[in-house]
């Protein structure tokens, strides 16, 4: 149906609570990409909540079919449990970003909590973050744990250049396991870290990645700058783009 008819039940407690999970597919040149990563994920989120995923599949093939923009699909608890999937079309032109560091004690190592590292639908400490960062000139947060251990940002990775070496937060940390981020771990290897944000800002480079930013530059953390994208993000990117034309 069209958008503006589509209906969500006012009891749904994927809307009352948050109580749901979802993904958010590319679509290029008229095919998902990544799309077994994507339903993969969708379904670690889906068991964490216990949820069923039946429809998922289906509702992402018939939205991407021939579309260019993004599929966001979302399991909602219903009752009873419902699919719902739409298109959309967002515009990021890869300028360079910056960052405010934030606490975010919501964010618990995986296995702490039962869905640590599950994307659901409870966004709510992330955009309030963003907003939080926007509110003080920047365009996003850095999401930091409670000892300043540096994880994501609220829907982005975040990776950084060491001397040539590429760097992550730590998956057991709970951030999520970013498709993106997995594809620039083909075009390179990515060591995985536990660093305060100190050590985030002595590095060379510093860049997020999503399926919406794929990779983009991060000029500014606080008050440390750096001239972006550097020569590692800017290869990276367009290895991004070469992957995302060439492998679906
Ligand atoms: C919290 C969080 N981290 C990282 C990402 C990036 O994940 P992906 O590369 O799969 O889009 C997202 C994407 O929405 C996110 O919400």
């Amino acid at each position: 149906v069209p958008l503006s008819e589509a209906r969500v039940p006012l009891t749904d407690e994927g809307f009352v609570r948050g109580d749901g999970c979802f993904e958010v597919v590319r679509c290029y040149a008229g095919r998902p990409f990544a799309l077994d990563e994507h339903l993969a994920r969708m379904a670690r989120s889906a068991a964490a909540l216990q949820l069923p995923l039946d429809g998922v599949a289906e509702a992402v093939a018939n939205l991407s079919d021939g579309f260019e923009g993004y599929v966001r699909v979302m399991v909602t608890r219903g009752p009873p449990p419902a699919v719902y999937a739409m298109q959309e079309h967002h515009h990021q032109d890869g300028t360079p970003m910056r960052l405010r560091s934030l606490a975010a004690p919501w964010l618990a190592p995986l296995g702490s909590t039962v869905l640590a590292g599950a994307k659901t639908l409870s966004y709510a400490n992330a955009v309030a973050a963003r907003r939080l960062a926007q509110g003080e000139g920047y365009d996003d947060a850095l999401l930091l744990d409670r000892d300043g251990v540096v994880l994501e940002g609220p829907t982005n990775s975040v990776l950084w250049v060491e001397s040539d070496r590429v760097v992550a937060p730590a998956l057991r940390l709970g951030v999520l396991d970013s498709i993106s981020r997995r594809v620039v771990g083909r075009l390179t290897p990515v060591t995985e870290v536990e660093a305060t944000l100190d050590r985030l800002m002595a590095a060379d480079e510093v860049f997020v990645t999503s399926t919406a930013h794929e990779v983009t530059g991060v000029a500014t953390v606080d008050d440390r700058t750096w001239p972006a994208p550097g020569p590692v993000t800017a290869r990276l990117a367009q290895g991004f783009r070469d992957h995302v034309t060439t492998a679906r």
